[in-house]
């Protein structure tokens, strides 16, 4: 697959078949996930690919919780101020991140993301996205969560087996089977409406109203 296809389309794609992810895609996957760079090279990482019924049975109910709490919490009342703006697309996302959510144990695999002694929380996050693109180029949906790591984080070392006094942060638990939609292109405010010159507030001299690649 072409690079820019790949990063225009690899997008949240949460509704997947229960099919396995084949081993040899699983490895291509971990592969591309450890060539990303991390700060100093440290790869301070672990990973964790979970496909058992027993293990996804007992995270479940944990992402659910996570899940929920999140709700009732940092996104108290968004639910209802996107149905009061009409607001279909926002209201989409969170129909399927409660599918997400309600079918964890279905997912056929998740990639769970370990990280520590990493003061900007950042290095974690090219090689989660690696293995996403990774992931794409196979035919694979992912989904980028962190809801079980920030909410239901001990408890699910408890059930991993993960030392909780190692210093392990589990920074994102990442969604993986073949999907059940299509791919499309990622909807974005345009580049220039986010991006300054020099100082803040500065417009830039370039416009890119529709994206450079469409399909
Ligand atoms: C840091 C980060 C955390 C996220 N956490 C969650 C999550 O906990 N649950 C979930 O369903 N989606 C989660 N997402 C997925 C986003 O909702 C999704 O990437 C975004 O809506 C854009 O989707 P799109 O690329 O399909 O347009 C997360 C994404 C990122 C980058």
């Amino acid at each position: 697959m072409e690079l820019t296809e790949a990063l225009y389309t690899t997008r949240a794609m949460r509704r997947v078949a229960p099919d396995p992810v084949p081993e040899e895609v699983v490895a291509a996957m971990m592969d591309a996930a450890v060539r990303a760079p991390s700060g100093g090279n440290s790869q301070n990482w672990r990973w964790m690919t979970v496909t058992a019924p027993d293990v996804k049975d007992a995270l479940g109910p944990l992402y659910r919780e996570a899940w929920q709490e999140l709700q009732e919490t940092i996104y108290a009342g968004r639910r209802e101020a996107a149905e009061a703006r009409g607001d279909e697309s926002a209201l989409q996302v969170m129909r399927s991140a409660d599918w997400l959510a309600e079918h964890f144990e279905d997912v056929p695999l998740w990639v769970l993301a370990f990280s520590r002694n990493d003061p900007s929380g950042a290095s974690i996050y090219p090689a989660v996205w690696n293995l996403m693109l990774a992931a794409r180029g196979h035919g694979i949906g992912t989904c980028l969560t962190t809801v079980l790591g920030f909410l239901r984080g001990p408890q699910a070392f408890d059930v991993l087996g993960v030392p909780q006094d190692k210093g392990w942060t589990l920074s994102a638990a990442v969604s993986a089977g073949y999907p059940l939609g299509r791919w499309g292109l990622a909807k974005r405010a345009p580049a220039q409406h986010v991006t300054y010159a020099e100082r803040w507030g500065e417009p830039v001299a370039w416009a890119v109203d529709e994206p450079l690649w469409n399909g």
